[in-house]
């Protein structure tokens, strides 16, 4: 039975959505899009287990529905699965009031949106997000993109969803790598803006780690609260939407300079953030004893937190061709306290070397 427990408001004038979270809401699909033409975008992982749920649920609510199926994983984000997805609604002849819906991940996401931003110059869609990852941060804000063999999110769109419907249970069948991957961002919400958030994350560590249904609704709901509000001062990354890439300059290097699927994305958000809590340490007093409190609860989601044997070259490099970099030097989102960071400012490398070999 479909039980709504939150609602967040995304506040962006007529580019505003609500984001439903609840448990078995999957089969509410469609029901604020009724009688739609959907392209239905999952992959190998996430079709075979929701793909028939979601497809009877669009077409309870009166939905004609497509579905495409992409191979699960970072490499369905090309151009030649965007193609497939241009080709398919081409193919079902779907018209600029279709519908798309992105049942999966942050890569289905991030490409069914893409997808949406520039079919016939954008149509509708919606956001299904089945990680913990795409719950709490890369289904909400309107980054949509694909990769290029030059790197990551090089060709993408803001195009906002019309709605991201959030079912909690679909976090039944996510591996447990995976769920503490997302954790990171979660934490990463509680450092940069909540630290009511880090407290209630490091008390209730067994019922969010046994899935408690109680605990992971208020998890999530707070983190979507974070990020709608962060969107909503700052849409298209001005300014102070820059902040949610705390633990992301080095998160970004660690998964460039070790293969990308060698961490997860999360996982090298968590190393990325351990290094950042002791550059702020040296550059913004945060202190000692805030940063043993990150550390701690980045292992107890058993998150990675060292970069003991990596390449410090290799790193710096990635570092300063990151597009994020604006022109010389790396730049970092650095904590005063827990709850409280600034906006990405340039460090330097004699710093940032100094914290690296100092280690963990
Ligand atoms: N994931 C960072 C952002 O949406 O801006």
């Amino acid at each position: 039975m479909a039980e709504l427990l939150q609602q967040v408001h995304v506040d962006l004038g007529e580019r505003s959505y609500g984001i439903q979270i609840g448990r078995g809401i999957l089969d509410t699909l469609g029901q604020e899009f009724p009688g739609r033409s959907v392209l239905l975008v999952s992959d190998s992982r996430v079709d075979p287990l929701y793909g028939d749920r979601a497809e009877a649920a669009l077409q309870a609510a009166g939905c004609k529905c497509v579905r495409v199926q992409v191979p699960e994983g970072e490499g369905s984000k090309c151009t030649a699965q965007l193609q497939r997805l241009w080709e398919a609604a081409v193919e079902a002849r779907l018209d600029r009031k279709s519908l798309f819906v992105a049942l999966g991940g942050g890569v289905v996401g991030d490409l069914c949106g893409f997808a949406a931003a520039s079919y016939l110059r954008g149509v509708d869609f919606v956001q299904v997000p089945s990680s913990l990852l795409a719950m709490v941060d890369s289904s909400v804000g309107g980054k949509t993109g694909i990769n290029l063999p030059q790197g990551k999110n090089l060709v993408g769109a803001f195009h906002q969803p019309k709605q991201v419907l959030i079912d909690l249970e679909l976090l039944n069948t996510l591996s447990p790598r995976e769920f503490s991957a997302g954790m990171a961002e979660v934490i990463k919400y509680g450092v940069i803006w909540d630290a009511d958030l880090f407290r209630f994350l490091a008390e209730q560590v067994d019922a969010i780690r046994s899935l408690g249904a109680d605990a992971l609704a208020t998890l999530v709901t707070r983190s979507c609260e974070i990020k709608a509000e962060v969107v909503r001062q700052d849409e298209r990354e001005g300014g102070l939407r820059a902040i949610l890439n705390f633990g992301h300059t080095l998160g970004h290097a660690v998964e460039k300079v070790c293969g990308y699927g060698t961490y997860l994305h999360g996982e090298a958000i968590s190393i990325g953030m351990a290094y950042a809590a002791r550059v702020s340490e040296q550059a913004k007093g945060f202190s000692g004893e805030e940063r043993d409190r990150l550390d701690q609860l980045l292992q107890a989601y058993d998150l990675p937190l060292s970069w003991e044997g990596l390449d410090w070259e290799a790193l710096w490099q990635a570092m300063c061709v990151d597009k994020k970099a604006a022109q010389e030097a790396p730049r970092f989102v650095l904590a005063e306290a827990l709850g409280r960071v600034g906006l990405p400012e340039p460090c330097d490398r004699e710093l940032l070397q100094d914290c690296f070999r100092a280690g963990i």
